[in-house]
């Protein structure tokens, strides 16, 4: 289970008093759990139960994705690629088939090396988009398309993870005959990644996807009770709410493991578009370490106050330990100790080191990398974010400030058309 500590600041002194003595919020709690709140036709994530025969078309397809072909490319953004792409970095998995990414940026580079290594390959093209329109992936389709409809038939093979009825990329999938999943209507692309937005990606790579969903939904039991003492994704929401009337206006989700950064990308998506709106919310920011204790470790030991830290780390992990070698760097003492355990150290001293400077630190953990964690792990996150968003008077739901810069570039593409050459 996840496991949640607050750490020494004041600010957490009788938090669970402080909450069950304020009118109303468990009101709002309840109200959230209920599924009454703004854009709550979006909520269908809450107590999601996949159906089996859905389960079973998913794991049938994953076979003969991974008989048939050698290399898979993913194609999406947001919502429709931080889940999937967090989960397979996060998963201790053998990866036979290691997939490829793209569609979640317009940067040539990515692209050059994406059609270098499928050139030559049998490949699958996974290509998500819940709406069916959004930029980013479409170019994508395209460029990875042009390369293998030159004269490559039947090296190629297409699916299209989309809404139900409309868009582009349902009509696309239809006349072509290529095969097509559906995202289910009341979820939304942060949320999603429980649909086959995130399930497809992970039983392609061999992930156990039933246990994974069976951890989601017993763990989404424990995180809907209104309860402050029972319930870590409430505390953890309150926690927040509480620094951020308190002047902490920046959280920075602080990784420990490197197949965790992609889990702090998720989570700072799914946060900047639930809560980042209307003025209000906190600024959700990542830091991986140790490396960045080189380089932000400064300004957070030092720097300006409104900031608090989440740090988030695994609690069982690979054992590795530093090796006895015939050399005179002064390292002995450390010889034969693991690296995990040195890891901790480092955790633990920089969150006293931070607490000492008045810096507030929140701590979570899971067991360790596999599918049951993962799915209590997105749980825990997005009933946090709907109570956050609730604490807030938001809606979680919704991303209106995503369509500015659509609107400018799409305006911008307008007026050059013919001069992107
Ligand atoms: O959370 C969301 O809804 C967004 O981040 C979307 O996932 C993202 O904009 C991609 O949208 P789409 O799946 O329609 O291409």
């Amino acid at each position: 289970m996840v496991e949640l500590s607050l750490g020494t600041n004041s600010l957490f002194l009788n938090i669970e008093e402080r909450f069950n003595s304020a009118p109303g919020n468990i009101q709002n709690m309840i109200s959230v759990l209920e599924k009454k709140i703004p854009g709550s036709e979006f909520t269908g994530w809450m107590g999601y139960d996949a159906p089996e025969s859905s389960i079973k078309e998913i794991l049938d397809y994953a076979k003969e994705i991974r008989q048939k072909f050698e290399k898979v490319i993913v194609i999406g953004i947001g919502g429709s690629y931080l889940g999937s792409k967090a989960s397979l970095d996060f998963l201790d998995i053998q990866k036979p088939k290691p997939l490829s990414f793209c569609g979640y940026n317009l940067s040539p580079d990515t692209y050059a090396e994406i059609l270098k290594t499928a050139r030559n390959f049998k490949t699958e093209i996974i290509v998500i988009s819940k709406s069916g329109t959004t930029l980013e992936p479409s170019i994508a389709l395209r460029m990875v398309l042009s390369e293998f409809m030159k004269n490559r038939d039947g090296a190629f093979h297409v699916t299209a993870i989309t809404d139900s009825s409309k868009g582009i990329l349902k009509k696309m999938a239809d006349e072509n005959g290529w095969k097509r999943f559906s995202i289910p209507d009341d979820i939304g692309g942060r949320f999603s990644v429980i649909t086959p937005v995130g399930l497809i990606p992970l039983a392609v790579s061999g992930a156990d996807i039933n246990a994974f969903l069976e951890s989601f939904t017993a763990s989404s039991k424990s995180y809907s009770k209104a309860d402050i003492s029972s319930n870590s994704a409430i505390l953890y929401s309150f926690a927040r709410f509480n620094l951020l009337l308190a002047g902490y206006i920046n959280e920075v989700f602080v990784t420990w493991q490197e197949r965790c950064i992609g889990l702090s990308l998720w989570w700072q998506q799914l946060f900047g578009e639930c809560e980042g709106k209307e003025g209000k919310g906190l600024y959700p920011s990542v830091a991986h370490c140790t490396r960045d204790l080189h380089s932000i470790g400064q300004y957070l030991q030092e720097g300006r106050r409104e900031i608090f830290e989440t740090f988030f780390h695994l609690r069982n992990d690979f054992e590795l330990s530093v090796p006895g070698v015939d050399l005179d760097d002064k390292l002995d003492y450390l010889a034969g100790k693991k690296l995990s355990w040195i890891n901790r150290s480092a955790r633990e001293g920089t969150r006293k080191a931070h607490e000492m400077s008045g810096r507030p630190v929140i701590s979570i953990s899971v067991e360790k990398s596999d599918e049951k964690s993962l799915g209590d792990l997105f749980a825990f996150f997005m009933y946090s974010a709907a109570f956050s968003s609730r604490f807030l008077g938001l809606n979680a739901f919704d991303q209106p400030g995503v369509e500015a810069y659509k609107r400018e570039m799409s305006n911008l593409l307008k007026e050059w058309r013919g001069n992107g050459k």
